[in-house]
């Protein structure tokens, strides 16, 4: 096995022989006594691991603890530690952490400054969003927003850019270099795990306690990681960061990159990826209402063999795919623009939250008729499932609140969902049939989002 080579705040490190699925939240505080980084929860939720990570693409702030050492290979990490200069200089985020009182009992406090520092380093304002994978018990956030505000004008330090030429490196461990690469190795290693952002896989480690000793990562595979406009379609690789494709996809598709927007955090949203959010075959997974309700088609291979299927076909039944062992998602295609699609997401807490229900909508009419409708659901069932029934009742119908509300009581034919510690069964049940409901208000003028909303 090859070494893990990356620069740790500013400084070459090289790790030999460790397991490929050591957190680096672990190896930073027992290994280095960087012990700035804290752990709260374990499972990327509260922010307190936060740290820098910089490569060709751009400096991320991300979860140490469910991101996994060879996830680091050739890039830069900056912790809490290397925040500020190398000669004790405040980094103007911490200086105005500490103006604004952002801080009382501290232990949220070193993740709240790398996530900051990042935005400050991207230009970023949208200090809501960014921040909204940070979790504060005590000081509260609004000292916290001031101070991330009053840095805004002060320039990024010398100290915080990285020189990633600089680093010595081999091959990457773990981690073939082309999908043609990852398709034979899998297909001789077909029990193997594959990882892509860690954000799932990462608390099978931290929480579920397996060792996976069969592992491959799919960040080097940098042909995934493309999003490619032919004519009228778009193709996503499965390594995109649900970060990156909310970024490409903000002006064609708006309502799929608002979803975005709530889907986790940002230090989530940077690792995830859109491949594992439909490999992993969650029924609550955010990406696969909208991506069905699109008309989405995925590629599949499998050695040299390639498949393409319609996305809901790949949903076979809970944690049941249409995967056949050594095969992966390649990529997905959508549509060029989808003018009509909503997307509603449900859930205790606005951010940073799993759904309880999230329902996608895309239903074309033509004159004062419906020519299409295609409506899919997470947290309806025990996969990703469209409501054909209600399609069917709607499409060739008028397009009025008579039609939608006729429509309502179809959607238990389509949905016999569970209840659970996010929802209840009947919860369910009213609500989906509430968002189509919303989604006809919604396209007729009506203001419906709670954050459009003005009593
Ligand atoms: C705090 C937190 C909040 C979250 N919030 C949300 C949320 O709001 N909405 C949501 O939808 N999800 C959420 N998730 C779940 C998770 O982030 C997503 O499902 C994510 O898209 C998984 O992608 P990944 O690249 O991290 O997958 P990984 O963890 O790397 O892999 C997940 C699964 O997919 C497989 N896999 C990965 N890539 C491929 C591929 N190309 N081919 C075949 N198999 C593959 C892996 O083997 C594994 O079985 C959250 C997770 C956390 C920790
Ligand atoms: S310790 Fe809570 S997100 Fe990592
Ligand atoms: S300052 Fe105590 S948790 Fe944030």
């Amino acid at each position: 096995m090859s070494d893990i080579a990356f620069l740790l705040n500013g400084t070459q490190v090289t790790v030999t022989g460790t397991s490929p699925t050591l957190t680096l939240l672990d190896w930073l505080r027992e290994e280095r006594g960087l012990t700035g980084t804290k752990e709260g929860c374990n499972e990327g939720d509260c922010g307190a691991c936060t740290v820098m990570v910089t490569d060709e693409g751009g400096s991320r702030a991300l979860n140490s603890c469910i991101l996994f050492l060879p996830q680091l290979h050739g890039k830069a990490v900056r912790t809490v530690e290397g925040i500020g200069g190398p000669d004790g200089q405040m980094h103007p985020v911490q200086e105005a952490m500490v103006a604004h009182h952002g801080s009382q009992c501290g232990f949220c406090t070193p993740g709240f400054v790398v996530s900051m520092a990042v935005a400050h380093k991207d230009g970023a304002t949208d200090h809501d969003d960014r921040l909204a994978g940070n979790l504060c018990r005590c000081t509260g956030y609004a000292p916290i927003i001031r101070a991330a505000k009053a840095a805004e004008a002060r320039p990024v330090p010398a100290w915080m850019s990285d020189d990633l030429r600089a680093l010595k490196r081999g091959p990457a461990p773990f981690a073939p270099a082309t999908s043609d690469a990852l398709a034979d190795w899998y297909l001789a290693h077909p029990k193997a795990t594959l990882i892509a952002g860690a954000t799932d896989v990462g608390l099978w480690v931290t929480k579920a306690l397996m060792d996976l000793p069969d592992v491959a990562f799919l960040h080097g595979c940098r042909d995934l990681q493309q999003i490619a406009r032919t004519g009228g379609d778009i193709r996503i690789g499965a390594g995109v960061t649900i970060q990156a494709l909310r970024a490409a996809l903000a002006d064609s598709h708006p309502a799929f990159a608002e979803l975005l927007r709530r889907f986790a955090s940002e230090q989530v949203r940077g690792a995830a990826t859109i491949g594992g959010n439909i490999a992993n075959g969650s029924p609550i997974g955010d990406g696969p209402p909208a991506l069905i309700a699109m008309g989405a088609s995925l590629h599949l291979r499998r050695g040299a063999e390639r498949r393409t299927i319609a996305l809901e076909d790949f949903f076979l039944d809970y944690k049941k795919q249409d995967r056949a062992p050594g095969e992966f998602v390649e990529a997905l295609t959508i549509p060029a623009s989808v003018p009509d699609l909503a997307c509603y997401k449900l859930s205790k807490r606005f951010d940073q939250d799993i759904s309880a229900v999230c329902g996608c909508f895309n239903v074309t009419v033509k004159g004062r008729k419906i020519a299409s409708a295609r409506i899919a659901f997470g947290g309806m069932a025990g996969i990703p499932k469209r409501a054909r029934t209600v399609e069917a009742a709607l499409e060739g119908k008028a397009w009025s609140e008579e039609t939608i509300r006729a429509a309502l009581p179809l959607f238990t034919q389509d949905f016999t969902p569970m209840t659970d510690m996010r929802a209840s069964a009947a919860y369910r049940l009213e609500t989906a049939a509430n968002l189509l409901l919303r989604y006809y208000h919604e396209r007729t003028g009506t203001k419906v989002s709670v954050l459009e909303v003005e009593a």
